[in-house]
């Protein structure tokens, strides 16, 4: 199973991708979680990344679609993966498509996660994340028992550097302008199924899996 998640920033992407891959039993691949750790351990890659993931910038095509490629070779990808945050532009789209061609791989279903800019702003200036663990809080939303402290871990909560407002501001206008084509993209290819983000992550969540289940369903009734 291939599955594509999209949606814009603080749609809610990661919260259902660790559903996700933890009830289908596949791999949880974030272009975003492995640029950050990049950063974190001051990689040649974080270097650059780096550079563009502060201001709230896209990381450059070449170097984004290049890793991918890399990583859904690996042997854990062998039972299905889901992308969160990848692909984000058109080049990057056909890039994937050619990827999965090459090894054999099919996209079973892209589902676009929808939320109204006001609450996306909302999302992403109150979250919070654990320093140690990566788990994910809101200040509002979703409030660790202790504040600032990591419900699993204990660890120390902090801010995201690119959840300030400036870059905020950014990655929402880049978001509008390089990967909402993508939703076009994919219906055009009949892949798309659109889910509301505006409900309790529970209900999304479940509203997911309805989709799944019935393209599942499909699929075997072909067979
Ligand atoms: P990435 O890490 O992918 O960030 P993003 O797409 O901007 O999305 P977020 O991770 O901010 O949001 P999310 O949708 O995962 O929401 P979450 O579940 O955390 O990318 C970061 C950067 O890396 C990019 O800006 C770019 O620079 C670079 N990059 C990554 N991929 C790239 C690519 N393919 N090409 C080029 N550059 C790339 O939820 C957000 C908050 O809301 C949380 O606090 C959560 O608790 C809360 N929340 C979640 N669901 C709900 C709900 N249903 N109701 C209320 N609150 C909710
Ligand atoms: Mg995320
Ligand atoms: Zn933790």
């Amino acid at each position: 199973m291939v599955i594509v998640l999209l949606g814009p920033p603080g749609a809610g992407k990661g919260t259902q991708a660790k559903n996700i891959v933890s009830k289908y039993g596949i791999t949880h691949i974030s272009t975003g979680e492995i640029f950050r750790r990049h950063i974190e351990d001051k990689t040649p890659l974080g270097i650059l990344s780096g550079e563009y993931i502060n201001k709230g910038q896209l990381v450059p095509d070449g170097v984004t679609i290049s890793i991918v490629k890399d990583r859904i070779m690996e042997s854990d990808c062998n039972r299905g993966f889901l992308m969160d945050g990848f692909p984000r532009t058109v080049a990057q789209a056909d890039a994937f498509f050619e990827i999965l061609l090459s090894a054999g791989k099919v996209l079973d279903h892209v589902i676009n996660i929808d939320v109204t800019e006001e609450k996306l702003l909302k999302r992403l200036t109150g979250r919070r994340i654990c320093t140690v663990c990566g788990a994910s809080f809101h200040v509002v939303f979703n409030p660790p028992k202790v504040e600032d402290q990591c419900d699993f871990c204990q660890g120390k909560l902090t801010q995201r550097s690119d959840d300030s407002m400036d870059a905020v501001t950014n990655r929402l206008n880049i978001y509008r302008k390089q990967t909402e084509p993508l939703i076009e993209y994919y219906k055009g290819k009949k892949l798309l199924r659109v889910i509301n983000g505006e409900h309790n992550p529970n209900k999304v969540f479940e509203d997911i899996c309805n989709v799944l289940g019935a393209e599942m369903d499909d699929l075997f009734k072909i067979k």
